[in-house]
């Protein structure tokens, strides 16, 4: 009974998907947008965009030609409920993104003003429903999962970002929903990748964002890189200016977790300075004890050592000295 629930609603979202996909079509400013943001008439194909125009119950009343109940309706999340019992859309005048699950099934969507400011939040994404949660998603999963040849999967903050890299021809990505990452989404990339990058914006909430989800994937068997992209740039904007070879230049210089962590320390301390070396010295120790291999230990030590003129043999010997994970 819950499963012919669950049917109805991903067919909800099916028909949905198919109507906000032809209103786009007749929508000519939308398309417009789309153009502008170098997005090709078959990458909207591909990501089945759509456009969910500004009446008030505009799909509400297509769903009720549907034959959609009331009660699907508001479980989808699509359509709202007013105090005065009236119904109308939740998504009016943006940009539409359907959210796919791996298995092709639509369970959400995400919607974009085309211009910011007075109507709401730039992105407004579907709420909680039996079929979605923003915890477990990851948008394109559904396409990343047929583009692994290296195991690698990049992880960006937002759709544009996603969708601009796959127009050119990067198409190993998945974007966290508008949320945080979340330990789940860490689960799940563990079953489809061996490697992740965090591509997330330059930034500061991006750089946050990257420490908290670092922190995350450190707590999983995939291997985790960091892509620090200039504090004006995301992945969309990079690639745009620099196109796919200049993106891809970046990610092959993506950093360890180390190394990031170490980058973070010495802006935080002048190594210009004796005290500032020995303290950059004293926090980088920590930072080397969590890496797994005795060869990497080494690695790093060496690197340290060079940077602060203490002896490696000495950076060494704390590291390995109540070393988390010894090997
Ligand atoms: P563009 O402006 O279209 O390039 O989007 P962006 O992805 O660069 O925007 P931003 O970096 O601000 O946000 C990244 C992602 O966070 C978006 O793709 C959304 O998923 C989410 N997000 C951004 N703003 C909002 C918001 O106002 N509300 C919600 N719920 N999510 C948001
Ligand atoms: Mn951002
Ligand atoms: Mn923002
Ligand atoms: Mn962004
Ligand atoms: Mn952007």
């Amino acid at each position: 009974q819950a499963y012919e629930k669950k049917k109805r609603l991903y067919e909800l979202h099916r028909q949905t998907a198919n109507y906000y996909y032809k209103i786009l079509k007749t929508t000519p400013s939308a398309r417009e947008y789309l153009s502008q943001r170098s997005i090709s008439q078959e990458t909207i194909r591909e990501f089945g965009l759509g456009y969910a125009s500004e009446d008030w119950s505009r799909l509400t009343d297509f769903l009720v030609t549907k034959g959609f109940t009331l009660t699907e309706m508001l479980d989808s999340g699509l359509v709202l409920a007013s105090e005065s019992k009236r119904h109308y859309d939740r998504f009016r005048d943006r940009i539409m993104f359907p959210i796919v699950n791996p298995r092709g099934q639509i369970v959400g969507f995400g919607g974009r003003l085309m211009t910011t400011g007075q109507n709401g939040p730039k992105y407004l994404n579907s709420p909680e429903t039996p079929i979605f949660s923003k915890s477990y998603e990851l948008y394109n999963l559904n396409h990343c999962k047929n583009f692994l040849d290296d195991g690698q999967i990049l992880i960006v903050e937002g759709y544009m970002d996603v969708i601009s890299l796959y127009e050119k021809g990067i198409k190993n990505t998945v974007a966290a929903l508008g949320t945080a990452f979340t330990p789940f989404h860490g689960k799940i990339l563990e079953r489809y990748a061996n490697e992740v990058i965090i591509a997330f914006d330059g930034d500061s909430a991006g750089k946050s964002a990257t420490e908290k989800a670092m922190n995350i994937l450190k707590k999983t068997s995939l291997n985790v890189k960091i892509l620090n992209l200039p504090s004006n740039e995301d992945p969309d904007s990079f690639v745009q200016k620099y196109g796919q070879q200049g993106f891809l230049d970046a990610v092959a210089k993506a950093l360890t977790i180390v190394e990031y962590e170490l980058g973070l320390l010495k802006k935080h301390n002048d190594l210009s300075q004796t005290d500032g070396r020995l303290r950059y010295g004293n926090e980088a120790i920590n930072v080397l004890k969590q890496l797994e291999t005795s060869l990497e230990v080494d690695y790093y030590s060496k690197m340290v050592a060079g940077e602060t003129g203490i002896n490696q043999e000495v950076i060494r010997r704390e590291v390995m000295r109540s070393k988390k994970r010894p090997d």
